[in-house]
């Protein structure tokens, strides 16, 4: 017997565990590891599967966390927020600017839990998960000991964090830190945010502004199957950059803090006369070239011929390699991209 996933990745892709489980705690968490141990099967860690893409039926027990807790505390300067990783992402904001918490208002309705948010450090509208976490803690789920990760051991960096490598099948993220000052500044360094007098913007402003302006441009999951950005925006040297520029005048290209350059992917995808292109059931989504959607039942076939289409047409007209954002997970597990797309 297996068990269907196509409820538990928001891509909407069709297929199957052989098992799937609901961990409300540690302990169950745990059990999960030691069934899948005893069968000799491997885990899969799911929150919300809204980076990930099925490439294959996955051989092994599926957990999907959903531990739940938050503990406040605070000191004279800040907040401190101890969140289990089961928490939804979206509704910790809502309730954090209702507490009078401010400063994640910019990551608003990015999907997922709390404890994925470090995996790839989210981002959005000029703010990162790292500029307002303090630790992570991990779970060994052999032996359930906890370590606290401190933010600066984390080596997030772009869509990028240290667990990413390390800690996978080994441990879980059961718990996120979070600081915010007790003094809101606010963050409106992104074009769309430059329109506010720093002054006299409030939190609630710019929560309505980023949840109005994703609703518009961003496929809602539960209606078009995607996962976000399929493709990282690729961070390329300052020449490459200055001869894409002097071509192509309007290219948007964004300082790194390396001295290296960020373009624009969807652009790129632009640029090649892709927007909206279609393969099989899968295309381009036409508001956002950077979005993979699911528009008629796809494959993850189609999925992966439509990303390797992209990639195949961004590196003959740019010479630039299209790096996945979105997860890959094969028979046993996460599986390098590259010999897929390449
Ligand atoms: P999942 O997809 O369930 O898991 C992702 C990976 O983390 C998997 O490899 C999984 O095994 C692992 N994992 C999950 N939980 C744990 C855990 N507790 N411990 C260890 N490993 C774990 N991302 C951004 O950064 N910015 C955006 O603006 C943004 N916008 C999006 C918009 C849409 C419409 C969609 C669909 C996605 C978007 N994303 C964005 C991507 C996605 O929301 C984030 O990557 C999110 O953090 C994924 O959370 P999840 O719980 O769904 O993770
Ligand atoms: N653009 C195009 N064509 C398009 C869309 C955008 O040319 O179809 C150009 C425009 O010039 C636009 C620029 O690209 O100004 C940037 O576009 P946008 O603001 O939509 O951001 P993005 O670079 O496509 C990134 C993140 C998103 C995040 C937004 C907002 C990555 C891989 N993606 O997208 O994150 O929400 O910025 O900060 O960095 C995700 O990670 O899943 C995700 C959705």
């Amino acid at each position: 017997m297996t068990f269907e996933l196509k409820l538990f990745n928001s891509f909407g892709i069709k297929a199957n565990a052989v098992s799937i489980h609901i961990a409300r705690n540690i302990q169950s968490l745990h059990q999960q590891y030691i069934n899948a141990k005893n069968k000799q099967l491997p885990i899969l860690l799911l929150g919300y599967g809204s980076n990930v893409l099925f490439v294959d039926n996955f051989k092994g027990i599926v957990i999907i966390n959903r531990i739940k807790g938050l503990k406040l505390s605070e000191t004279n300067k800040f907040w401190h927020i101890h969140v289990y990783s089961g928490e939804n992402w979206h509704k910790l904001i809502i309730k954090l600017l209702k507490k009078g918490i401010y400063g994640a208002e910019n990551l608003a309705m990015i999907p997922g839990c709390v404890g994925s948010a470090p995996i790839q450090n989210i981002g959005a509208y000029g703010l990162e998960l790292k500029d307002i976490c303090e630790y992570v803690d991990i779970i060994s789920l052999k032996t359930k000991e906890i370590n606290r990760i401190s933010a600066s051991k984390c080596n997030f960096k772009y869509r990028d964090s240290i667990f990413k490598y390390r800690y996978k099948q080994t441990h879980a993220i059961i718990s996120v830190g979070l600081i915010f000052s007790k003094i809101w500044s606010p963050k409106l360094s992104y074009d769309i945010l430059k329109k506010f007098n720093p002054l006299t913007v409030t939190p609630q402003q710019i929560f309505k502004t980023i949840c109005k302006i994703r609703k518009n441009k961003l496929p809602n999951p539960s209606v078009i199957g995607n996962a976000g950005s399929f493709f990282k925006n690729p961070i390329i040297s300052i020449e490459q950059a200055q001869k894409i520029k002097q071509k192509y005048p309007n290219c948007p290209q964004y300082i790194q803090s390396n001295s290296k350059i960020k373009i624009s992917a969807a652009w790129l995808i632009d640029q090649c006369g892709l927007k909206g292109f279609e393969f099989g059931g899968a295309a381009v989504y036409i508001k956002q070239s950077l979005i993979l959607i699911n528009k008629n039942n796809a494959s993850w076939k189609d999925i992966i011929n439509l990303a390797k289409i992209l990639n195949k047409s961004v590196i003959a007209r740019f010479n630039i390699f299209l790096e996945p954002e979105v997860r890959f997970i094969g028979k046993k597990g996460e599986i390098n991209p590259m010999k897929y797309i390449s």
